[in-house]
This record gives structure tokens, sequence and C-alpha cells, in this order.
């Protein structure tokens, strides 16, 4: 893979709509942080996509999408290639049909794009009167970012929800598969690396409009006490490891508050990095090492980031 630099000329021929060039990827992350992008592309449909894909395939380019930018890390140094932002159509959402079930209840299919921002989902159900995303109020990402990490929060997973989903594989193939198809992990699906969600549709009950309000207050005030939702932080640093919390264990081994330049450990969750305001990624990444070293001395646990670290491989964040 290789950089934009010879290419630059080519694609500023290549492509008609706006280019940016050399924007500090900082304003792309919640972390605040990462250094310039080479260039980036906002794209409105599948089709713009599908011919920008093979041009930076034929040219050999790197290639990122960033979605709300919740759950990434940058690097200093920025990124290589094209940062690809689903723009346009990518962010809407549509009510497909409503289906009964054996049961007798109905299941509502709405299809979101991938670029389409999980809180808009999240408020067209609660408009709607549909039951089921109440565990995605204040989960700052886009369709594709949390579908691609199974983003969950209070025992539920957007995983669960998914009926469908239409994908562009990294030949720039789309083709619809299941949701039962995409190998839901623990924050994780399991398709290739470079695929790309281009919308899902997700199934949901009909339910009660103010039940439905009432769960939502109850988890934005659950997250308002326990996490740092005003400081700039990517969520939860960390997964949890099977059978217990990475917040629990950095706590315990002392880490609140615990600093390495702008780059803190939260005195209100262990496992949430803020950024203070004048962190650097470095200084996240130190942090990160810090933590990692000694939570595996202490208690021989290995913990694995849940926020993607950009610039080792291709990413929908
Ligand atoms: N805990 C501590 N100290 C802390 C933080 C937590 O002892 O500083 C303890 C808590 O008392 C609790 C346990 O650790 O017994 C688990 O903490 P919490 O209930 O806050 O949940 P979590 O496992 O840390 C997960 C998700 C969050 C999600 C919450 C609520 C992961 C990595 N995180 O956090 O998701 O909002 O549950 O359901 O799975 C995210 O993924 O970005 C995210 C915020």
């Amino acid at each position: 893979m290789a950089s934009l630099n010879s290419h630059a000329k080519d694609l500023s021929r290549f492509w008609q709509g706006k280019i940016l060039w050399d924007i500090p990827m900082a304003q792309f992350s919640t972390l605040k942080v990462g250094g310039p992008a080479e260039a980036v592309i906002s794209v409105e449909n599948i089709e713009d996509l599908t011919r920008l894909h093979h041009w930076l395939k034929e040219n050999d380019i790197d290639w990122w999408i960033v979605g709300r930018g919740s759950n990434i890390l940058v690097p200093d140094k920025g990124l290589t290639g094209v940062i690809i932002v689903l723009a346009g159509e990518f962010r809407s959402i549509e009510k497909l049909s409503i289906k009964p079930l054996s049961s007798g209840e109905e299941k509502v299919l709405i299809r979101a794009g991938g670029g389409c921002s999980l809180s808009k989902l999240v408020s067209y159900c609660t408009a709607q009167s549909l039951t089921g995303l109440e565990f995605g109020v204040g989960i700052p990402g886009s369709i594709g970012g949390a579908i691609v990490m199974n983003a969950g929060a209070w025992g539920c997973d957007i995983g669960s929800l998914v009926d469908s989903a239409i994908l562009m594989d990294s030949d720039g193939n789309i083709a619809t598969k299941q949701g039962k198809n995409l190998g839901f992990l623990y924050r994780k699906w399991s398709m290739g690396k470079n695929t790309i969600l281009l919308s899902a549709t997700l199934a949901f009950r009909p339910g009660n409009k103010e039940n439905i309000k009432d769960t939502c207050r109850k988890y934005q005030e659950l997250r308002h006490n326990n996490q740092p939702v005003a400081e700039a932080s990517a969520g939860s640093f960390f997964k949890n490891p099977p059978d217990d919390s990475a917040g629990r264990l950095i706590d315990e081994a002392g880490f609140k508050g615990f600093s390495i330049g702008g780059a803190k450990v939260s005195e209100t969750h262990a496992n949430f990095i803020i950024n203070t305001g004048t962190a650097s990624a470095a200084n996240i990444l130190d942090l990160m090492h810090v933590i990692q070293q000694e939570i595996l001395k202490r208690f021989g646990i290995k913990l694995e980031p849940e926020v993607h670290i950009l610039g080792g491989g291709l990413n929908q964040s």
C-alpha cells in the first residue's frame, strides 16, 4: 500500500467532488488527538464509493472509513492515504416493512446507512415508538462503527438487532448478508478486514413511547453518574477480559487520576482515558502501555484495547 504523494494530482483530476487536504484527524476523533490525514473525501452514495474504492485499489493507496471517530486513536504522525466519510444517502433511515412473528408480535424492519449516527437512530426509534435500541442512547458512534465493533451497553448489543446488512468487500463487491452470518462476538464482528458496512436493516418491536423515553432517561442517568461523558474520550478504552471488568482492575491497581502528559485515567471510571486538553496520541499510547504492563504484572491479565489504533490496518470506526 502506498501513500498519496505522487497520486495527489491524479486524485484531484479523478474525483469531481471536494477533497480536503492535510486535515488534522484530531477533529475527526472524540479523543481529539491525531496528526493530519493526506486527504479526506465525503462520499454521498454507493456509486461514488464504488468508483473511489476502485481507484484507490488500482493505485494501491491506503484508505480508512471514519464515522463519528468515537472509537479511534490516530497517531501523531497522521495517516497516509484517503479518509472516507460516509455522507449523503449513507446517513439515511428508512422504514422497510412490518412483519408478523409466530408469537403474534410484530417486528419492524428499519434500514439505516453506515454513516448515520447511532443517536439519530435512537431518536428515530423513540419517535416511531420502536423498542430495542434504548441501550444505544449516549453511545457516540456511527451505525457502521457500532456494527463493526458490535457496540453495546447494559447487557444488550447492536449485533442482536441486525436482520441483514449490505456490505462492500475488499474487492469492491457488494452483497447482502444475514445478521446471523456476520459472526457477532463481544465488541467485534467476524467480517474480513476492509469490509465496509454500507447499510444495515435492524429489527425492532413496536413499543410504548413513554416507556422507551423512560428507559433512555434511565440509561442516560446511569451513564452520567458512572462515566466521564463531558470529557474527551473514546468511551471504554479496553475490552473487558472474560468474566472480569477492565474498569475494576485498573481502579484496583490505583490508576484513577494517573496521567502522562495530557492523557489521564478518569477519576469517574477507570476504563476511560481522557484527553485533558493537551494530550498527544503518544501520551495516550504511553498511558495505555503502562496500564497494560501493570495489570499483567498484578493480575496476570492482558488488557486488549477496545479503541481501534489506526495506522496498522484498515478500519471502519
Ligand atoms: N468499576 C470499578 N471502578 C471503576 C469502574 C468500574 O470498580 O472505575 C467496577 C464497577 O463497579 C462494576 C464493574 O467495574 O462492578 C463494571 O463497570 P461498569 O458497570 O461501569 O461497566 P463496564 O464493564 O466498565 C461496559 C461497557 C460500556 C457500557 C457499560 C454499561 C465495555 C468495555 N464497556 O462498561 O461501554 O456503557 O458496560 O453497560 O464493555 C464502551 O464500550 O465504550 C462503553 C462505554
